[in-house]
């Protein structure tokens, strides 16, 4: 299937050139119909090569597309949005993927009527396994399918209510660094104990992944996969035990509210 639109990513740069990598695989756009802005252009010249479009007009790349994914810094975005607020309009959707400011913020910018999404995916975008939260106003229920459409086919995609982007940015799109950091942890444990760094990377990597699926095909809570791999008196139970007395799941939440307080004082 493919969406017959054009569609512009605003900034290039960590995120933006993760969902146009992750456009480009998913193949839900014809190349020549995705518009890519950055400043510095030679970053993203070899995109030509996949007749992508690039620009560092952002008022062209607007004017050109139907669907303009913004992924900015929050400076940036304000700046952008002023210089180009007439050429926004009912047809032109804005897809934010800019942290910190809300529905209300960008309306004021660009009025009240234009529609609007935000989107909060995270890095894995690029290989088409994101989670995305979006919410949106003043859009219609075709263009609210249409965005919801073309993030579920970049990993999983949910509407959520505005005032809980900051605490889907800190689950998903921060949330994939904590997860990271698991797995770094898990490898240099794997090393310890007789692997080397590649094969602690194939076996951590591999297992989260099984993790991740089982729960995903079976939606059991986790600890019931876990009371599946926890024999009485054994050695699992032991390990998990010693790993709560240091702290694993406190550290992890405290982590988690240490970030959303953070984001809260943006
Ligand atoms: N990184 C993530 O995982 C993630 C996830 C969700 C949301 N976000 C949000 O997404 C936004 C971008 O984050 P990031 O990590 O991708 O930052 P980043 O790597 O700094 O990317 C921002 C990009 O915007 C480009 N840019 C700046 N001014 C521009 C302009 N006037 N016109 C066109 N392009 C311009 C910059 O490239 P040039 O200097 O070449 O112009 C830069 O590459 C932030 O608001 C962040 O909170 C990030």
């Amino acid at each position: 299937m493919q969406i017959d639109k054009k569609i512009a990513v605003i900034g290039a740069g960590n995120i933006g050139l993760a969902i146009v990598e992750g456009i480009l695989m998913s193949k839900l756009f014809k190349p020549e119909n995705i518009y890519v802005s950055r400043r510095r252009i030679q970053l993203i010249k070899y995109l030509t090569k996949e007749k992508v479009n690039i620009s560092t007009d952002n008022s062209s790349v607007i004017s050109n597309a139907d669907i303009i994914i913004i992924a900015v810094k929050p400076h940036q975005f304000r700046k952008i949005l002023q210089n180009n607020k007439v050429l926004f309009n009912k047809n032109k959707i804005i897809v934010s993927i800019v942290t910190g400011v809300n529905i209300e913020n960008i309306q004021s910018i660009v009025g009240a009527n234009i529609p609007i999404f935000r989107a909060m995916p995270n890095t894995a975008i690029k290989v088409c396994e994101s989670m995305t939260c979006i919410s949106c106003s003043n859009v219609l229920q075709n263009q609210k399918d249409e965005i919801l459409q073309i993030f579920q086919h970049l990993g999983e995609a949910i509407y959520i209510q505005d005032e809980l982007m900051d605490s889907a940015t800190i689950l998903a799109s921060s949330g994939i660094a904590y997860a990271l950091r698991y797995i770094r942890a898990a490898m240099q444990g794997g090393i310890e104990i007789g692997f080397d760094s590649d094969r602690s990377q194939l076996i951590v990597v591999q297992t989260v992944i099984g993790a991740a699926k089982l729960l995903q095909s079976d939606k059991n809570h986790p600890e019931r996969e876990i009371d599946k791999v926890t024999t009485p008196r054994g050695i699992t139970i032991s390990g998990l035990n010693e790993m709560e007395h240091q702290g694993f799941s406190s550290a992890l939440i405290k982590g988690l509210i240490n970030s959303y307080t953070k984001i809260k004082k943006l």
